[in-house]
Formats: C-alpha cells, structure tokens, sequence
C-alpha cells in the first residue's frame, strides 16, 4: 500500500469508529422529575444532542435517590447496568468498591480535572487514584427559602439566628399561613436537620454526622438540636406527611406558607415559575450557619460497559459534564452551583453568587462539610439509620430531644 492509500484507509476507519461512537446511546439513570429539574436536564440532554450522544431516559422519582438507588441495584443484580448514573457521595465509593464502575481517568487527565475540582468532590469522584465518576454541580442543604411578600407582612427581617426564625415562623402562624412548607418524607426531615445541627456548630455536625462521634451523637447538643426539630414540626400544615418537596416549594411560590428549608434545588422551582430572587423570594443561610456550608455533589458514575463504542459515548458524556460553559449553564437552571471552580459567577442570580461565594469560603476555611442528608457525610447504613430516628422525633415518637439523641447514638453505632 502506498502512503498516501495507508493515510486514506486510516482516515477512512477513523471515520468509521466516529460514526460507530456517536451512534452509541447512553442510558440515563437519574431523579430529577420535578419541573426545576427537568428544565435542568433538558439542559443536559439538548448539550449531549449537539455531540451526536444520544439520551435513553431511565427518570426514578425521589428526592435524595433512594428510590433510584434501589432501582439501580435491581438493574445491577440483573446483570443490565444502566451507562450512566446521578448518584451521591458514598454510594459512588461503595459501587466503586464492587468494581462495578469505569475508569474516567484518561478524560480527566487530558481535561486536567485534577486542577479544577474541589478537593472535597474529588474525594467522591475519584477512588484508588482513579476517576470514577463526574460532577455536575455542587448542591447545599443549609438554606432557607422565603416568600418576601410573606416576609414582609411579618415586618421583621430575614432571621439569622434560632430565635429570630422563631420570631418570624411565630408571626407568619399569626398571619393566618403555613410558617412552614414541608413534605414529610424521611430525606425532607433530614435535610431540614443538616442545617439544624450545624446550626448548633460546625464542630456538632463534624462530630456527630462525619467523625461518628457516640457523645456528640447522644449528647446535650444534638438533644438541643432534636427539641428545635421538634418545634419546627408545630409549624408543618396538617397534610404534610408524604408530600414531595415540590409541592412544598409551590406552597411558598404561591404564599400558602411562608417558607421551606431545603437545598437549593428548590430555586429550581422558583425559576421555573419566573420568581426572581430578592423580589418575590429571599435566600438565606439557614439560621446560625452563615459561614458553613454542608454540601452535596450530583456526579454522574459511569458503570461498566463491553464495547469500545460504549465506552466513548461515556468519555463523551463525562467530557460535555466537566465543560465549564456547559457547568454555567446548568447550574444557573439547576440552582446549584458549578464543581469546578474556574467557572465565571456571571451568568448566576444573587442566590447563585451567594451560593458561590459561600462555597469557596467554607472550602477555605474549613467549614465545608458532607451533607448527612445526601450521603456526603457516612455511607448508606449509617445514613439510613440517621434518617429513621430524625422522621420519628419529627413525628413526635420520643418523649423529648434528650431521648432522641440516645436513639440516635444507639441507631449509629448499630448500623456501623
Ligand atoms: C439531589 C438534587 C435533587 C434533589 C431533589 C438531591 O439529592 O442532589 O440534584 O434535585 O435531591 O430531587
């Protein structure tokens, strides 16, 4: 063969192999269904289009992803893993663990992820030195979300401390709305009590929730910390049990309660029904915990796949994931905040560069913390049995926060 015949017969199969890679699918596990986070996925999936990667959509309802957890095992079990799956903090390590994930590392090296991800993400997405899986954002549980026009009619400001929440809730009950606005579903209540405890401290919440400390767990604090969850219940409607978080955002969208505490997913919804930060609602730290931030990272893990064609849609996908136009405009529909830091804060509302700001300063001053609710914090077990004492003190199933806190002490050590 001449030179010139060897160079076209390579072009040739390199042109074959692209065309083998783009027609190649990649199925979709994830639980982003409400309104907010389907405008972000679409988001996703309209990038992913413009690379030729195509999307099998495999949506498992449930905040916090249990739901689509247990649908993953089944699937895994069945020996037909989904390509490509949102998933949180430990279970990427425990999947990991089981061998069952891909390897990212030659895209991250070539992309340099190294040097743009935030160490505290990097430790969920890489395992044994390698890449494991890629993060979409960065999401935080220790925010409050305000309905302004319901703020004002309390004519108190924006609380920052315990007491001045209680003021607030206390007149908004006066005015005649829900204080409240809450679902309860084990991963609500838990997310209401990240920023609960770490209100108390970030030394508690280190303590208790990562270190797994029995005294911080089943001491005075975190009984202190269960009475304020206890009274945070007096302020829920009468039909709150079961109720997803969604309908608790809209309860706020639309006034019938006063406001919701949950990660800042929840702007999600805000924006998807054209509220405008500053003026139709207000972001804030949850009380007492300005400076800290417990966080949780959506990252997609890659399972492992036969074919060299499967294998490059992944590599594709993780590629489109880490770019950092696409990382703003994700984020900026998602209401989280992007997971590399090089990213311009431009394109972000004032909650967005809150939410940004924050989080480098709390990576800075070591007050960035594993969000317990969304499993940053300790693997499943423990995150598990943490769940099921926080829904039944919520749900007035101990007779005070002393009670609760032993309980809780006892669960975790059981479940370790
Ligand atoms: C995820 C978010 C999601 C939320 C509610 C969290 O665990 O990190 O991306 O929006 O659950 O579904």
């Amino acid at each position: 063969m001449t030179m010139m015949k060897r160079g076209f017969a390579a072009a040739a199969m390199l042109l074959v192999t692209t065309s083998l890679v783009h027609a190649e699918d990649v199925e979709v596990l994830h639980w982003w269904t409400s309104g907010g986070e389907a405008a972000a996925l679409n988001v996703l999936k309209d990038d992913l289009a413009t690379k030729s990667i195509g999307w099998v959509d495999m949506p498992v309802a449930g905040g916090g992803g249990e739901a689509a957890m247990t649908a993953l095992r089944a699937r895994v079990t069945a020996g037909d893993p989904p390509t490509a799956v949102q998933m949180l903090g430990f279970d990427i390590l425990d999947w990991a663990g089981e061998g069952a994930l891909g390897d990212l590392t030659e895209v991250a090296t070539a992309e340099g992820w190294d040097a743009v991800v935030p160490a505290a993400l990097q430790g969920f997405s890489k395992a044994d030195g390698k890449w494991i899986a890629a993060p979409v954002n960065v999401h935080s549980t220790n925010w409050v979300w305000i309905n302004k026009a319901a703020l004002d009619a309390t004519g108190l400001a924006a609380p920052t401390t315990w007491d001045e929440l209680v003021a607030v809730l206390d007149k908004m009950k006066e005015n005649g709305i829900t204080p409240l606005g809450h679902g309860g579903q084990p991963w609500q209540e838990a997310t209401v009590f990240d920023g609960v405890v770490l209100g108390m401290g970030g030394d508690l919440y280190k303590k208790a929730f990562i270190d797994l400390d029995p005294a911080a767990l089943g001491g005075p604090e975190m009984a202190e910390a269960f009475n304020r969850l206890i009274k945070l219940r007096s302020y829920v409607d009468d039909n709150f049990s079961g109720r997803d978080w969604n309908l608790a955002s809209a309860m706020v969208i639309n006034g019938e309660a006063g406001m919701q505490m949950m990660g800042d997913w929840a702007k999600g919804e805000f924006l998807k029904a054209g509220k405008v930060p500053g003026t139709d609602f207000v972001c804030i730290r949850f009380p007492g915990t300005q400076g800290s931030v417990t966080f949780n990272s959506d990252q997609f893990a890659m399972f492992n796949v036969e074919s060299d064609e499967a294998k490059a849609a992944q590599a594709a996908m993780a590629s489109a994931i880490m770019n950092p136009t696409f990382q703003s405009a994700f984020n900026v529909v998602k209401g989280s905040v992007p997971a590399r830091t090089d990213v311009p804060n431009d394109a972000f509302d004032d909650c967005g560069k809150k939410g940004m700001a924050d989080l480098a300063e709390a990576n800075t001053n070591g007050t960035l913390f594993g969000s317990m609710a969304h499993g940053h914090a300790a693997p499943a077990a423990v995150k598990n049995a943490t769940y099921d004492v926080i829904t039944a003190a919520f749900n007035g199933e101990y007779a005070d926060g002393a009670a609760a806190a032993a309980a809780l002490a006892e669960a975790v050590a059981a479940a370790q």
